[in-house]
């Protein structure tokens, strides 16, 4: 694996399966994993809420026998305090890795650039590679498979969106997206995903219409209408996206065994009915636990060396 992991875009196909494989092995026998990480730090700095992302890397960092130190927006103060450069600089004389949560991206790419540790994207506005590595895991461990099946992400084109499209395509899961137009992902990131899916084979599709995008798929997945920093724009995305919900409706025209999926948190009532939420076929918490065995997973590829 690179040094990094900014974006699902940069994993091969074998790189993702063998973070799966590695993954069920943690879930099976995690006391053989508790020392392999001993004497390992990871810096967490955090400009935006967290509160899956945070405690999975903290509680598996801890698992792994190694530590962790979470860096609030007001104690890095990124690139006010001083440059990204110089963060990067200066952790890489203390710890071992550094989980970045942040808005612009290019902040991902600079503090890779400049650090001589591995960092991970723990959220950018443009993607979250833990979360759709943690979510097409999920999937897997459900169906027992990936080629063949169908996820349908309904709701904004958005960070998450657009890591679910790579990875979803790396692996050759079909993947359909229901936004409405002016909030479809990425147009980058869909012309290099449908190269990608060109070569596993699996088909990307996107649809304006909820209804179309949830004909027979395997899982619903939706995220937040808003998210962080957009709040000022929730007034005017509950009226565009309001056709946008994961309910009973997408619900009777998916397959009836599909899974409810979410990255969380769920504005329920919004993105999301109670219903879909709470059914039988909702995964969301199973969802939610994954993240933290695949990142312990990530985390020995990228700091054991
Ligand atoms: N899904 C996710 O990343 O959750 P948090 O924002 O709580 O970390
Ligand atoms: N799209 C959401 C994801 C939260 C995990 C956000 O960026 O706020």
């Amino acid at each position: 694996m690179k040094k990094d992991l900014v974006t699902i875009k940069d994993l091969s196909s074998k790189e993702i399966e063998d973070i799966f494989n590695l993954t069920d092995k943690l879930k099976v026998n995690k006391a053989k994993f508790s020392k392999v990480l001993s004497g390992k730090t990871l810096a967490l700095i955090f400009q935006k809420p967290s509160n899956r992302t945070r405690v999975s890397f903290s509680v598996g960092m801890y698992q792994l026998g190694g530590n962790s130190i979470y860096l609030a927006p007001n104690e890095i103060n990124l690139g006010v305090r001083e440059t990204v450069e110089d963060v990067a600089k200066t952790l890489s004389r203390y710890v071992d890795g550094i989980v970045l949560r942040t808005f612009e991206h290019k902040n991902v790419l600079d503090l890779a650039k400049f650090a001589t540790v591995p960092v991970i994207n723990g959220l950018s506005d443009f993607s979250h590679p833990c979360q759709a590595l943690a979510d097409v895991y999920t999937v897997k461990e459900k169906f027992k498979k990936l080629k063949g099946i169908t996820l349908a992400y309904v709701g904004d084109g958005n960070n998450v969106c657009n890591s679910l499209l790579f990875a979803c395509a790396k692996v050759g899961m079909n993947i359909h997206v229901g936004c409405p137009k002016e909030y479809e992902p990425d147009s980058q990131v869909v012309s290099d995903v449908k190269v990608i899916a060109a070569k596993s084979g699996a088909k990307v599709n996107i649809f304006n219409d909820p209804l179309q995008a949830a004909i027979d798929v395997d899982v619903l997945y939706t995220d937040v209408w808003a998210s962080m920093g957009q709040e000022e724009e929730i007034k005017v995305r509950k009226k565009i996206f309001k056709d946008y919900q994961v309910n009973s409706t997408l619900m009777k025209l998916a397959k009836k065994s599909c899974l409810i999926m979410h990255c969380l948190p769920a504005h329920r009532g919004e993105e999301i009915s109670n219903e879909a939420m709470d059914s039988p076929n909702s995964v969301v918490f199973d969802e939610a636990e994954n993240r933290m065995h695949v990142q312990k997973a990530i985390l020995i590829r990228l700091l054991k060396r």
